[in-house]
């Protein structure tokens, strides 16, 4: 029986293999994917579109996956544009957030007509798995993982990557010590290549003068964070982050009536990615925590059932688009990104002051 099927499929296939590209093109949003399944994704969508579309490897974790990040671009040619950088699944049992990477890639560069507005002025630089061995770990062996894999000093396993980063790093609840805790924020600031890498490139964008926005996606508690979460005091410009994350919000409850919470935070920890990106010089900085809610209002934390995927997934567009559409209406090219060191926090004896350009 399967000569012949099969023989129809090849078939089909040779008449028309530009159905079949695009089909390919589409994202799968019936299931999650794991990590062999995003690089391919990602992989088919480079060799579809290379000018729009380019993958670098930037480092492997200590499993040796790859931290992969997808460079987007309208392929006009013009370098050295603004740039927005996203990342997900820091936290590894976050399984919504690499699906709302994965899928803002694909809108920007399949349906990329559509949202040719989000890419006149800016490239997007976008890493859909900033913890690949976590993430797998997660995905297939224990789902509630939230850590890296590297083994600490005796016999517990993994660092919360997002207390690792340096400014305020340590600071805030007994836990983050710990080093069997799903808190441990590590021996040290930057013990793992997964912040290096994010921190790397967060240095590498503000050395060339680029980077506006971090946008760190997180899941499930429907909030948009913004720095400083270490410290009370309010940022400089507070006022765009507050009208921004109010935007988000506004637009993804009339889209789909979810109810996205603002919030600075405030004194609570330290070693975040996002109050380090704002440290570093990107003058707007978030953490978009995206929702678990399935469509009776009924909470699935970090694992919303597959049949919700493509409605979440839609719900998360909503707001990074909105994310994307207002760094762009306030950072147009005439404006200068460079805030000045003071700006970004008072010195105290805690923290050390990067210049711009510290590590590389
Ligand atoms: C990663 O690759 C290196 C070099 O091939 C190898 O020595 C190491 O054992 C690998 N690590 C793991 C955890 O598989
Ligand atoms: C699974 O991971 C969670 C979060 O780190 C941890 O608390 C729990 O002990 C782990 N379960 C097993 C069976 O290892
Ligand atoms: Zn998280």
């Amino acid at each position: 029986m399967w000569r012949p099927l099969s023989a129809i499929v090849f078939l089909v296939a040779i008449v028309n293999p530009l159905a079949e590209t695009r089909h390919r093109d589409q994202l799968q949003l019936d299931d999650y994917l794991d990590y062999d399944g995003v690089m391919e994704y990602l992989d088919q969508l480079a060799r579809t579109y290379p000018d729009r579309i380019t993958l670098k490897d930037m480092g492997l974790t200590y499993e040796n996956r790859s931290l992969k990040l997808a460079m987007i671009t309208n392929g006009d040619g013009r370098l050295g544009k603004r740039v927005i950088f996203m990342d997900a699944a820091l936290h590894a049992r976050e399984w919504m957030t690499p699906v709302a990477a994965l899928y803002t890639i694909y809108k920007l560069v399949v349906e990329f007509e559509e949202n040719a507005d989000l890419l006149a002025d800016f490239d997007w630089h976008i890493m859909p798995l900033a913890n690949p061995d976590g993430y797998e770990y997660s995905r297939k062996t224990n789902s509630t993982w939230r850590n890296t894999r590297t083994p600490n000093v005796g016999d517990c396993i993994g660092t919360n990557l997002n207390y690792n980063f340096e400014l305020g790093w340590g600071v805030g609840f007994p836990e983050l010590k710990d080093s069997c805790d799903e808190n441990y924020a590590g021996s040290a600031p930057f013990t793992e290549v997964e912040s290096r890498t994010v921190r790397d490139i967060m240095h590498s964008l503000m050395q060339s003068e680029r980077g506006v926005m971090y946008l760190s996606l997180h899941s499930s508690i429907r909030m948009v964070f913004y720095p400083w979460i270490y410290d009370s005091k309010p940022l400089l410009n507070e006022g765009e982050h507050v009208e921004i994350a109010k935007f988000v919000a506004d637009q993804i409850f009339q889209s789909s009536s979810t109810v996205i919470r603002t919030w600075q935070y405030g004194e609570e920890f330290g070693g975040t990615s996002i109050d380090y990106a704002f440290y570093v010089g990107f003058p707007l900085s978030f953490a978009f925590e995206l929702s678990g809610l399935d469509h009776n209002h009924v909470d699935h934390g970090f694992f919303p059932p597959t049949s919700e995927i493509r409605r979440l997934a839609d719900e998360s567009w909503t707001g990074i688009r909105a994310f994307g559409k207002k760094a762009i209406e306030k950072y147009p090219p005439s404006r200068a990104i460079h805030q000045s060191q003071e700006h970004r926090t008072t010195e105290n004896s805690a923290t050390r002051t990067w210049g711009l350009d510290p590590v590389v």
